[in-house]
């Protein structure tokens, strides 16, 4: 994964031995995110091509399309009209078409190597690929198969990550002062682990800015969505009827001063302190999810790719943080956050400054 931070950032961050470049910031992080996670999903060389991550991103766009289109429809015709009305509205079906393309001589082959020599063979690769490729392979249509959760799993990881990425990285360009800190800590972790698993999670410091991120914006105003399958009553006697929608309020939750001393105010380092106090080493992380703090949603469904983001957005800002300084051209100004329907986007034009650092660390 580190290999594909450092490569991507290197491609889509010219010109920084020439002082400030501005960095249309969500563009590089979605880009950045696509290729990283798919380094890991498909491999080498896919991961780089650029008509392969245009349809990832092209893949998401229809989907959230597709669900406008859908919610138009009134609750009885859902069930029935879903179908035809995305596939008037999208090209959903051709995009998986076109991922077939990239991806079915891939999942062929290895099929092929399946068969003929069973489960193990030497370099068996070990990526998401592989391990659907294993579970779908006595399918029908297994290959359509593979490629429609390799897209649905893009369009779960790609988005989220991104905009929480941006979300963080404009908190950083705003107030520079907390940049000096984390630097510290990162380079103390990396001259010691190198750019591993286990350095990501020595890094306190940035582990807790992560989560403060996530808990200041998140991506959605709500959370936990869940359907009653049927009537209940809660401990507390509250009766939810059958078919019930339900959903946690994020945003009210996580800015709800019983939970969270200062709630309206940014703090980097808030989970650092909870630690040292009550010595819980995973109660306050970025990944852990409670009542209290659900941008990963919470309970049997949380999101399961939860840890593999973690470590990635880490590695990203980690990378960022020592290799270049950042700032916003109107210094110590956040763009205001964009709330549109479910979501809480970033500035989507926001340019960040980056300027390379002389004494980076690769
Ligand atoms: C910072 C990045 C991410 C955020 C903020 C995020 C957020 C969420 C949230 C709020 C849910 C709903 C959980 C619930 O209802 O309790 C969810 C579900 C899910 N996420 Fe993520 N996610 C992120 C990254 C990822 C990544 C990288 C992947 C895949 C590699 C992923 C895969 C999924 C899947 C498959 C589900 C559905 C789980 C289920 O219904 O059982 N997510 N995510």
């Amino acid at each position: 994964m580190y290999d594909e931070i450092a490569t991507a950032f290197a491609e889509f961050i010219s010109g920084h031995d020439e002082g400030w470049v501005p960095v249309h910031a969500i563009k590089v992080a979605r880009n950045v995110v696509a290729r990283t996670s798919n380094r890991v999903f498909v491999g080498l060389p896919i991961c780089r091509d650029p008509d392969y991550l245009g349809l990832l991103v092209n893949f998401t766009l229809d989907i959230a399309k597709a669900r406008k289109y859908i919610a138009l429809l009134p609750s009885v015709a859902k069930p029935i009209a879903a179908r035809t009305v995305a596939k008037m509205t999208t090209n959903i079906d051709r995009r998986i078409e076109e991922g077939t393309q990239y991806l079915g001589p891939l999942i062929e082959d290895r099929m092929k190597l399946m068969k003929n020599f069973g489960e193990n063979w030497s370099d068996k690769p070990n990526d998401l690929l592989q391990w659907v490729i294993e579970e779908v392979a006595t399918r029908n249509d297994p290959v359509e198969e593979v490629v429609r959760i390799i897209l649905l799993v893009n369009f779960a990881a790609i988005h989220t990550s991104s905009t929480s990425f941006t979300h963080a990285l404009y908190h950083l360009a705003a107030s520079p002062e907390f940049i000096d800190s984390l630097r510290e800590e990162i380079e103390a972790v990396i001259a010691e682990e190198g750019w591993t698993k286990a350095a990501m999670g020595k890094m306190w410091r940035l582990d807790s800015f992560m989560r403060e991120n996530q808990r200041y914006n998140g991506i959605n105003p709500i959370s936990v969505m869940r359907k009653a399958v049927k009537s209940l009553t809660l401990s507390d006697g509250t009766f939810i009827p059958k078919d019930t929608i339900l959903v946690a309020p994020s945003i009210a939750t996580h800015f709800d001063n019983e939970y969270y001393k200062d709630s309206t105010i940014f703090d980097p380092f808030r989970y650092v302190r909870e630690k040292e106090q009550d010595l819980s080493a995973s109660k306050h992380q970025y990944v852990t999810t409670s009542a209290d703090y659900v941008p990963f949603g919470h309970g049997r469904h949380a999101c399961p790719g939860r840890f593999f983001a973690a470590n990635e957005l880490k590695a990203m800002m980690a990378h960022v943080i020592v290799n270049y300084d950042v700032k916003f051209e109107k210094e110590g100004v956040r763009p205001e956050n964009v709330y549109t329907g479910l979501s809480i986007q970033p500035d989507p034009d926001a340019k960040v400054l980056f300027r390379r650092r002389k004494s980076s660390l690769v």
